[in-house]
C-alpha cells in the first residue's frame, strides 16, 4: 500500500473524490488514503485555506491527490494552488491532452503534452502601483527555473517516446526574458538530437493548434502562456471535465483535475468525475502502479464510447453515481 494524501476540496470536490476512490479500489490500486483539508473546509476548521498541517502531510508522504478548492475572493487570500506550487516547489505543470472516443469535437488524433513552468513569470506576484492609475506587474524569468522546466520537458519526451518538443515563446517582443528562455531551450535540445526541436511564437502556436493540432507533440512554456495554452488544448479534446493534471517537483507531486469547484452544481450529485479520475491514474503511474492506471484509462475510453450513464456535461442524462458504476463495470 502506498500512502497518498487526499484533499477532497470544496463544491463538487468531495463528490468526484468519493467516485474516484471507489473506482481506484475496484481497479485494485494499492493506495492508503490520508485525508487532509484545503479550501473553504480548511477555513472553517483552521482559519486559513491552506493550513500547515496539510503542507506537512504532503511533505511527509510526497504524493497528493487534490479536488478543486474554492478560492475566497476579496478577502486577501492568494490562490491555494499558487501557494501549493510555490511552497512545495512543484515546478512543472503537466497536462496530457488526447482525443477521446465518443466526444464530439472537430479534431481527431490530438496527442499533446503541455508542460508549463509553475513557479515564476507573472505569477511571482510582483505587482505594485508606480503612481495612482499606473500599475507595474513584473514577469520574473530566471535561468535556473527556465532550464529546469525545459530539461523536464525534454526528459518527459524522451521517457515517453515522443517525437518532438516545441518551446513556445514571444521572444520578438520580450527579447531578454523569452530570448533567454529560447537560448536555453536550444542548448538543452542539443543534448536530445533524437527529438525534433521547434521554437515557435505563441501566436503562431495558437493559430496552428486551431487549424491542425496534430502538428504538435510536447509543448513547453512559461507560466502565463502555459495557463492559457493548457486550457486551450483541453478544449480541443472536449474540455476541462475530461483532462487530467499533475504538478510535479523534485521531491513532491500533486495530482488534480484542472476544473474548479463548480458551485453551480455542487451537492446535486451530477458532477463528472473523469478529470479527477484520470489525474488519479497519472498518480498511479507516478507511484509505479501501471496496471490499475492502464485499466482506468481503458475504462474511461470504453465508457465514453458506449455513452451509457454519462453526466449532463458529456451530453448524457445520468449522474455521478451512474457514470461511476459504468466506469467500474468497464474496468
Ligand atoms: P469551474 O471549473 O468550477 O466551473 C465552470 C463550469 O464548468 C461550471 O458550469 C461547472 O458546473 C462546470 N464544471 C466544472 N467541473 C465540472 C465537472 N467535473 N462536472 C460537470 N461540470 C463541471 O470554474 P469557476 O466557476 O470559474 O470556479 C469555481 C471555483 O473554483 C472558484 O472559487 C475558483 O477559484 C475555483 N477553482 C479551483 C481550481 C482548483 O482548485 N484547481 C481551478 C479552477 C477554479
Amino acid at each position: 500500500m502506498t500512502p497518498v494524501v487526499m484533499i477532497p476540496g470544496d463544491g463538487i470536490g468531495p463528490e468526484v473524490m468519493a467516485a474516484t476512490q471507489a473506482i481506484l479500489q475496484a481497479a485494485q490500486a494499492r493506495v492508503d488514503w490520508i485525508e487532509a483539508v484545503a479550501g473553504l473546509s480548511a477555513m472553517e476548521r483552521f482559519g486559513e485555506p491552506l493550513p500547515d498541517v496539510t503542507l506537512d502531510l504532503i511533505r511527509k508522504h510526497r504524493v497528493a491527490l487534490k479536488g478543486p478548492c474554492t478560492t475566497p475572493i476579496g478577502k486577501g487570500f492568494r490562490s491555494i494552488n499558487v501557494r501549493l506550487r510555490r511552497d512545495l516547489v512543484l515546478f512543472a505543470s503537466v497536462r496530457p491532452v488526447q482525443s477521446l472516443p465518443g466526444i464530439d469535437v472537430p479534431y481527431r488524433d490530438v496527442d499533446l503534452i503541455v508542460v508549463r513552468e509553475n513557479t515564476e513569470g507573472l505569477y511571482a506576484g510582483l505587482e505594485h502601483y508606480v503612481v495612482p492609475g499606473v500599475v507595474e506587474s513584473l514577469r520574473l524569468v530566471t535561468r535556473d527555473a527556465a532550464e529546469r522546466i525545459i530539461r523536464y520537458a525534454f526528459e518527459l519526451a524522451r521517457t515517453q517516446g515522443r517525437r518532438q518538443v516545441t518551446v513556445v515563446h514571444k521572444a520578438d517582443v520580450l527579447p531578454l526574458s523569452d530570448g533567454m528562455f529560447v537560448d536555453i531551450a536550444r542548448a538543452v535540445a542539443d543534448d536530445y538530437p533524437f527529438l525534433e526541436f521547434r521554437e515557435t511564437p505563441i501566436d503562431r502556436v495558437a493559430l496552428e493548434l486551431a487549424l491542425d493540432p496534430t502538428r504538435y507533440d510536447v509543448l513547453v512554456m512559461e507560466n502565463l502562456f502555459g495557463d492559457v495554452m493548457s486550457d486551450l488544448c483541453a478544449g480541443l479534446v472536449g474540455g476541462l471535465g475530461l483532462v487530467p493534471g499533475a504538478n510535479i517537483g523534485a521531491r513532491y507531486a500533486l495530482f488534480e483535475a484542472v476544473h474548479g469547484s463548480a458551485p453551480d452544481i455542487a451537492g446535486k450529485g451530477v458532477a463528472n468525475p473523469i478529470a479527477l479520475l484520470r489525474s488519479a491514474a497519472m498518480m498511479l503511474e507516478y507511484i509505479g502502479q501501471r496496471e490499475p492506471a492502464r485499466r482506468i484509462e481503458e475504462s474511461v475510453r470504453k465508457t465514453l464510447q458506449n455513452k451509457r450513464g454519462l453526466t449532463r456535461d458529456l451530453g448524457g442524462d445520468g449522474n455521478t453515481e451512474s457514470i461511476t458504476q459504468e466506469l467500474i463495470v468497464n474496468l
